[in-house]
């Protein structure tokens, strides 16, 4: 099969895409709905109508590119990622299954070669949870996991709304038309960087992704006694953020303690009340990441960090009061994709490996919807969500290469 990817332009999109940032560079910054996340938008759909591809917009943002077969009322071969970016992140989490997937799709195209089905290219609008405190709300709205009361329900921390932020971007329209039926795709394939070390540990090219680990999220308020650094006695105190602090050592112990390596527990938001030198803590609220590819076992985590709140409160004399934000179930990829991604990968000549993927994505949704598996390619030192984030070109332009075959092969069946 003749499909010629140029890496020289996916390169430089990748280069141009991460200067639409409010981070000062290396470090990227891309919030959904904000000025330069709408920048970026518009500057993808110019590359989308500069290589002749029609692209339609949803209510919320999401946008699809389609390259249309011969048959385009079959379900189609979707691809995509995210642009969004955490703050200070680097230029390569989701945006190389963006532009990796256009620049697959562009091939496909300049190739010739027949289609049966369509292929689209879709950019998820947010899979990061920085806005609005839960990932993938664009998939999720997508798959039907959200639906319409998440118009009020998001709010951001200024208390915006899903449904005014969405209308100052310019996505009008309701969220149910926002739901993609269940045959709208045949597979789903996302490129994506690994964003862990195995990949580049073992000198493999390609990782095929079986199964995504599943999120859940614990927003945890914690309510002590503030008062006076000096002045108030230290056998006296009920300080919020000393029980908070014993509540991180909870999630870590808990999350090490199932002994699995697929277990992780996080606390990566911590607000401190007030928040002066001279003042004991009287409020805290912690957000919390809890994840496992076993659905049981995470749950049996947050179980143990709600027991240990119960002890802690009770202990220390505060009120701790949790809230499950989600707790979201993992998916396993489809054995036909999973082998449609070996066979490219093989006829490319290209090493690969099956792996789970500890970091979720849009595909953990998109799989609720149709047949799913991921294409990962190494990252150096397996860093991710951080501006020193690098993938090499030359492992880039195999992973477009592998998209692209098996987008082609997909869509001739
Ligand atoms: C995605 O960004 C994740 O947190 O896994
Ligand atoms: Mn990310
Ligand atoms: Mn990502």
């Amino acid at each position: 099969m003749q499909i010629q990817i140029d890496p020289t332009r996916l390169q430089s999109e990748i280069e141009m895409l991460a200067t639409i940032s409010e981070a000062e560079p290396p470090a990227v910054t891309r919030i959904v709905y904000s000025d330069v996340d709408r920048r970026a938008r518009s500057w993808f759909i110019g590359l989308c109508e500069a290589a002749g591809l029609h692209s339609r917009i949803d209510a919320i943002g999401d946008i699809f590119v389609r390259l249309e077969g011969a048959e385009p009322d079959l379900p189609a071969i979707g691809t995509g990622s995210h642009i969004d970016a955490i703050p200070f992140a680097g230029s390569y989490d989701g945006t190389v299954g963006v532009l990796g997937g256009l620049e697959a799709i562009r091939a496909i195209k300049e190739s010739g070669l027949h289609l049966r089905r369509s292929i689209e290219l879709l950019l998820f609008t947010a899979e990061e949870p920085t806005r609005f405190g839960i990932g993938c709300f664009g998939s999720r709205l997508l798959t039907g996991v959200l639906d319409s009361t998440a118009d009020d329900n998001l709010r951001d921390s200024e208390g915006l709304t899903l449904a005014q932020l969405r209308q100052q971007a310019g996505y009008i329209g309701s969220l149910e038309s926002v739901r993609l039926p269940r045959d709208y795709y045949a597979a789903f394939v996302e490129l994506h960087i690994e964003q862990g070390p195995l990949l580049e540990r073992e000198r493999v090219s390609i990782g095929i992704v079986t199964n995504i680990a599943a999120p859940a999220g614990l927003r945890i308020s914690i309510e002590g006694e503030g008062g006076h650094a000096g002045a108030v006695l230290m056998p006296d105190r009920r300080d919020a953020f000393c029980a908070a602090a014993e509540i991180v050592l909870a999630v870590e112990k808990s999350a090490r303690g199932t002994g699995a390596i697929d277990t992780c527990g996080t606390v990566g938001k911590c607000q401190i009340h007030p928040g002066a030198v001279n003042s004991i803590p009287s409020k805290v609220l912690l957000e919390v990441d809890i994840r496992d590819t076993d659905e049981q076992r995470r749950n049996r985590v947050l179980e143990e960090v709600k027991d240990a709140c119960a002890r802690i409160a009770s202990a220390r004399g505060v009120i701790i009061r949790l809230e499950l934000v989600n707790a979201d179930s993992p998916a396993h990829s489809s054995a036909g994709i999973i082998d449609a991604i070996v066979e490219a990968t093989e006829a490319l000549g290209l090493s690969y490996k099956k792996m789970v993927s500890r970091a979720y994505h849009d595909s953990l949704f998109m799989a609720r919807i149709a047949p799913m598996s991921m294409i990962f390619i190494p990252c150096r030192g397996g860093v991710s969500h951080r501006p020193d984030e690098f993938a090499a070109p030359e492992d880039i332009a195999n992973g477009t290469r592998v998209l692209a075959h098996t987008l082609a092969h997909l869509a001739s069946q």
